[in-house]
């Protein structure tokens, strides 16, 4: 498989033109002596050898996997992390409540002004990608005569095995992950620093600016950075927080370029995107079309439209929802417009047709001749079902924290069952270590309504043959003048009486579990009901299709490389570390519509609307507008520069992911799509992708000027 890759990377490298091609690809650092030329060809001034390698210090080295979902990369020799603000104000918020400090880290802003005023994040860690490898043909090898239903079992031995060989000699963390659907697989050895700390961020009301209403939007003016660092033991190498640990001494750190960038200028960014399907199936677009996508939205919003009446309650409510209601909200809106750009630009018929051009050319080939049809069937018979995924699990029935909450019970059953003490003992203190955490975010009477409305959703939504029996009765049972009615009288008996309707009584019982207890628990016989139901009549099923469907996808991506030699191919996202490059930007979002390629202070300045939740401005910042007070940030005409867009490849998981240019410098961070282009996981339209990145110049000017925080500025590499 190494060899088949590598030819096809040698066709690229042979049949590149001089022209621009677009910039679509998210590539694997480690093959990317076959992008060379292109890159080059684009003004790239650095070698393969310097972005990635594993015998020499290379740009690799200072980027990392920052908190599980998002990049961060490091700025200096001591370890200093930038990343968005959006990856960090999680962590950001855990801290306000629990530090001593009578300051408001979110809402205020925070800067370190010196090692010792940075704080903790306990939870919070990054990962740096020491190696990676191909191991496509050992995992293959071992693959030979499985069965499609055994295949994901069998990998995760194979896997193991594997990462035990690969680790057994250092303290990497070891992660394998199958590439093009299951052509290739590559192992990552990671290794992950656990000791975090807070070294700055701006007010929430810069952080954050534009809110929701900007979120996925050009022209943007939201400062998203945040600066953390990283801490090692004296050996510089991976250790629990500990007051005498020393800030971590990275491999290479980028420098950062004030100089700025115009049109066509090279970039490239990388970074850990988490997951696109670019290969995916005409009847997969439908299922996002007219399953997921709508069904999630409007669970959403439900989710969104209560927990907003709790947050307008008290200041309190408001605190503890924020960060996870904006996380919430964010995906909402990402569903929502995928929606309407897979139906506008039609993008189920642009892959039918490639799907016809394929069954062309596999007319004569018996290895690929009924794929399409296959898969067609395979998703007749799957998509009636699929709508059990968004109504009943994480965006559905179970989307009520009291319900996800009380199925987490089913692992203490299974050891009261048992009677396993020592089981029973570790779980339950297990759990209690979280009961604040679990609480943080559970406000009885939002979650309540929440409860009711998912099951009236779940009721007007269902197939009535797919319908759940106790479902329908409980409408007869609880006789209210309507469905939703009777569903809400119906949460308020499971509200009053569970044993997890507060932090009081889920402790309680704690204190004393017992399995009559746990079973006579009305969110817990709810919840019990509705999943094993899933459990036996869907899930098989599902379980089945995702086998059947990755053996044909499988089969699909390596007829496609066949039929479209001298294609240069690239794996969909899956959370491994990736490269894109391209250049700065501009775009035409419609008719008669021009934008340009970055925004300024002034724009926020238009935007400002004081006290208001989105679109308020810090009375610092506004002063320092006022009196053009930039510094050594300013762009030439005396502005001061926010954001800016480049037509990179990236998607969620990015955030935070340096955006270099030609020399490798840091010249912002990107932390967005745009709304033009929210069917970007199933289809890259060059025309109108792009990525929104926050300017460097900004972020500078905001630790400088308005954080006066001169302490950081002095660790940065910059050239002007
Ligand atoms: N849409 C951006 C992303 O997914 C920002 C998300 C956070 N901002 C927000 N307004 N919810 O990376």
């Amino acid at each position: 498989m190494k060899k088949f890759i590598t030819l096809i990377f040698a066709f690229v490298f042979l049949t590149a033109k001089s022209v621009t091609p677009p910039d679509e690809g998210m590539w694997l650092p480690i093959l990317l002596g076959n992008n060379q030329t292109e890159m080059m060809a684009k003004g790239c001034k650095l070698t393969a050898e310097q972005i990635y390698s594993i015998n020499n210090s290379s740009i690799k080295d200072a980027i990392v996997w920052f908190g599980g979902g998002c990049t961060g990369e490091v700025m200096s020799n001591e370890g200093l992390v930038f990343t968005n603000h959006h990856c960090g104000y999680g962590s950001i918020n855990e801290l306000r409540f629990n530090k001593g400090k009578n300051r408001d880290l979110l809402e205020d802003g925070y800067w370190a002004k010196s090692k010792a005023e940075e704080i903790s994040a306990p939870g919070l860690s990054v990962a740096f990608v020491r190696e990676m490898r191909d191991v496509s043909e050992l995992v293959q090898s071992k693959l030979k005569g499985v069965s499609e239903t055994e295949r994901a079992t069998k990998l995760q031995e194979i896997y193991k095995a594997l990462i035990a060989d690969a680790t057994k000699e250092n303290k990497y963390e070891g992660l394998i992950r199958e590439f093009f659907s299951g052509n290739a697989y590559y192992l990552f050895l990671m290794e992950r620093y656990t000791d975090l700390r807070l070294v700055g961020t701006p007010p929430w009301s810069i952080g954050k600016f534009g809110g929701e209403t900007d979120n996925w939007m050009w022209p943007r003016h939201t400062g998203d950075f945040s600066i953390w660092r990283i801490y090692a033991n004296k050996d510089n190498k991976p250790a629990k927080y500990a007051a005498d640990n020393v800030p971590y001494q990275p491999k290479h750190f980028l420098p950062v370029s004030i100089k700025g960038y115009k049109p066509g200028d090279f970039t490239m960014i990388m970074g850990f995107p988490g997951s696109t399907k670019r290969y995916e199936f005409s009847k997969g677009i439908q299922y996002r079309t007219d399953i997921f996508d709508p069904h999630a939205v409007a669970e959403r919003k439900i989710r969104l439209d209560e927990w907003k009446v709790a947050m307008n309650e008290s200041k309190e409510n408001n605190q503890r929802l924020n960060a996870s209601w904006a996380g919430l909200a964010n995906y909402w809106k990402n569903w929502d417009g995928e929606k309407r750009d897979l139906l506008k630009n039609n993008t189920a018929e642009t892959k039918r047709i490639q799907e016809a051009e394929f069954e062309k050319w596999a007319a004569n080939k018996p290895e690929y001749s009924s794929i399409i049809a296959d898969m067609n069937a395979l998703y007749n018979s799957y998509l009636p079902i699929s709508i059990q995924i968004p109504l009943t699990l994480n965006e559905g029935l179970m989307a009520a924290k009291l319900a996800s909450l009380a199925l987490s019970f089913s692992a203490l059953d299974t050891m009261l069952t048992k009677n396993d003490t020592a089981g029973i003992r570790k779980m339950v203190t297990q759990l209690k270590a979280n009961d604040s955490t679990i609480y943080s975010t559970f406000i009885a009477s939002a979650d309540k309504r929440i409860f009711g409305r998912l099951l009236d959703y779940y009721y007007q939504n269902c197939p009535a043959e797919q319908r759940l029996e106790f479902i329908n009765n409980l409408i007869s049972k609880y006789k209210g003048a309507t469905p939703l009615a009777s569903f809400q009288k119906y949460a308020d008996m499971v509200y009053s009486k569970s044993l997890f309707g507060s932090k009081e009584k889920f402790d309680a019982f704690l204190a004393n579990p017992t399995l009559k207890k746990l079973r006579k628990d009305p969110a817990y016989i709810h919840i019990s009901a509705i999943y094993s139901n899933y459990l036996t009549k869907y899930k098989p099923a599902i379980d089945l299709f995702n086998a059947k469907y990755s053996t044909l996808n499988r089969l699909y991506i390596k007829g496609l490389m066949e039929m479209q030699k001298g294609k240069a191919f690239y794996p969909d996202a899956n959370s491994t570390m990736r490269l894109t490059y391209g250049a700065i930007e501009d775009y035409d979002p419609k008719d008669a519509v021009k934008y340009m390629y970055y925004t300024t202070l002034d724009g926020a300045i238009e935007k400002y609307i004081p006290g208001n939740e989105e679109f308020n401005l810090p009375k610092e910042l506004i002063d320092l507008y006022n009196k053009k007070d930039y510094g050594r940030y300013a762009m030439k005409d005396g502005k001061m520069p926010i954001a800016f867009l480049t037509n990179n490849d990236i998607t969620g998981g990015n955030s935070g992911s340096p955006v270099l240019n030609a020399e490798g410098e840091l010249i912002g961070l990107a932390f967005d799509g745009n709304w033009e282009a929210m069917s970007g996981n199933y289809n890259f339209d060059p025309k109108l992708k792009r990525t929104i990145c926050v300017d460097v110049r900004y972020v500078l000017f905001c630790i400088d000027k308005l954080g006066g925080a001169t302490n950081i500025i002095n660790e940065l590499k910059i050239t002007q």
